[in-house]
């Protein structure tokens, strides 16, 4: 009953955690979008930045943006703070709920480091604080002037920290906190320093007085950073999916990698929408993507089948070792307290079972060792070669069918 409840739970947070973080972010590509294509020249009554026509859903809009605050302020003005907000709060619960509800099996590879759960979750949060505010300190400095350097030390930063985690958490807890810790940052940019901005300067309208334009530059600043984090983030967050990706033995560089595909991307989208061409940028991704093809690819030396028929195991010995390692959890009947149903529906009981999921079995337990969950089991390298090695050969029989 609990894990049925928990499942609700996961599923009722994650789906609102889905729906703030697209409001979210579609926002901030909106505004982006206006900021990049307001007319600025044409007609323009002189109080007025720009203007811009569109037309959605069936009907014409017409916007302009003021220089500065326009007088008298308006009576109902809207603000973009919530679907932030919520966005992290659900993260938050989420993480909650998947990883640190069940710290010893989500948190913890004992293949990587034997610490407690409560040092694992600790290490979790104390990463996701400790990026705020080193990422403060460093846009508070001389170093936020200069955009290049401070990419550059971001992003050497995030990669020490992805390293640096692999070396202590399960590699999908790593994963999850550097994205954990990036949202972080983009929400508290949100909360600290993008919304006092503004009510700053919604008071200094008020009363009529000067504000310091540094302060709209500053959250403007911080604005961009957000829109670059946002395509890394957004692949953090379905990293999950994709074992061989965090379970790859250098995890932490196919992340790094990632995340320079995705701040690349949306430097050329960026620069795109200011009108400037730029060649470079989309094939250097895809190069980058294929170098990340290329690195992730299946590394565990695999017995061939065709040349030691001694080495393969027969169908009874890997029902057996499925027995061992997987029908725990992986069963129509689990006898894990924690999983009471199979995880993703999938059942290994049965030999058509294990051989209908042959790809996906071969994905997870011997291209990369994501399974067993946190090698709960402890399953050995040469027993992972040696189905490895009998579920080439299903493929190779089915072939021959
Ligand atoms: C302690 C419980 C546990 C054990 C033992 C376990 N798994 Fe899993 N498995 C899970 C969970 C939980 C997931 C879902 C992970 C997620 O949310 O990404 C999963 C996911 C999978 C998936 C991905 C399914 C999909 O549709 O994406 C495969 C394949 C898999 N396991 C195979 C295995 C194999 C093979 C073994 C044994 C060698 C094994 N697992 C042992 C808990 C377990």
């Amino acid at each position: 009953m609990e894990a049925h409840i928990i499942e609700w739970l996961n599923l009722s947070v994650r789906w609102i955690h889905m729906i703030t973080g697209i409001a979210w972010i579609g926002a901030s590509f909106y505004f982006i979008f206006l900021e990049n294509n307001l007319n600025r020249r044409h007609r323009l009554r002189p109080e007025l930045a720009g203007n811009l026509w569109a037309i959605h859903g069936g009907g014409f809009y017409y916007l302009e943006k003021y220089k500065l605050a326009p007088k008298p302020l308006p009576e109902h003005l809207h603000w973009f703070k919530w679907e932030a907000y919520f966005t992290w709060i659900s993260g938050v619960v989420l993480l909650g709920i998947v990883y640190y509800y069940n710290a010893s099996l989500y948190m913890i590879d004992s293949a990587v480091a034997e610490i407690s759960a409560p040092v694992a979750i600790a290490l979790g949060i104390f990463t996701m604080l400790l990026g705020w505010l080193i990422y403060d300190l460093l846009c508070k400095s001389a170093l936020a002037r200069k955009q290049w350097l401070f990419a550059l030390i971001g992003f050497a930063l995030v990669t020490a920290s992805a390293y640096g985690l692999s070396q202590i958490l399960s590699a999908r807890a790593a994963y999850i906190h550097i994205g954990a810790m990036l949202g972080t940052i983009m929400a508290a940019n949100v909360f600290f320093v993008i919304i006092p901005a503004q009510k700053a300067m919604v008071k200094a309208a008020t009363l009529g007085e000067e504000y310091n334009p540094e302060i709209g530059q500053n959250a403007l600043t911080r604005s961009i950073h957000n829109n670059y984090l946002t395509l890394p983030v957004l692949f953090i967050m379905i990293s999950n999916h994709f074992p061989s990706t965090f379970g790859n033995t250098n995890s932490w560089l196919v992340l790094a990698g990632l995340i320079l595909v995705g701040a690349g991307v949306r430097h050329w989208f960026n620069l795109r929408g200011q009108g400037k061409k730029n060649f470079w940028l989309l094939p250097a991704a895809v190069l980058l993507m294929l170098s990340l093809v290329y690195l992730t690819r299946p590394i565990m030396p695999t017995i061939d089948p065709a040349a030691s028929n001694a080495a393969v195991i027969s169908d009874a010995e890997a029902m057996e070792m499925l027995n061992i390692h997987c029908q725990s959890c992986h069963s129509a009947t689990p006898t894990s307290s924690i999983f009471t149903v199979a995880p993703k529906g999938l059942a290994l009981d049965t030999l058509s079972q294990a051989k209908a999921n042959a790809s996906l079995i071969k994905a997870q337990t011997v291209n990369t060792k994501v399974m067993p969950l946190g090698n709960s089991t402890q399953m050995q390298d040469s027993q992972r070669q040696l189905l490895g090695a009998w579920l080439d050969r299903l493929n190779t029989s089915t072939a021959g069918q």
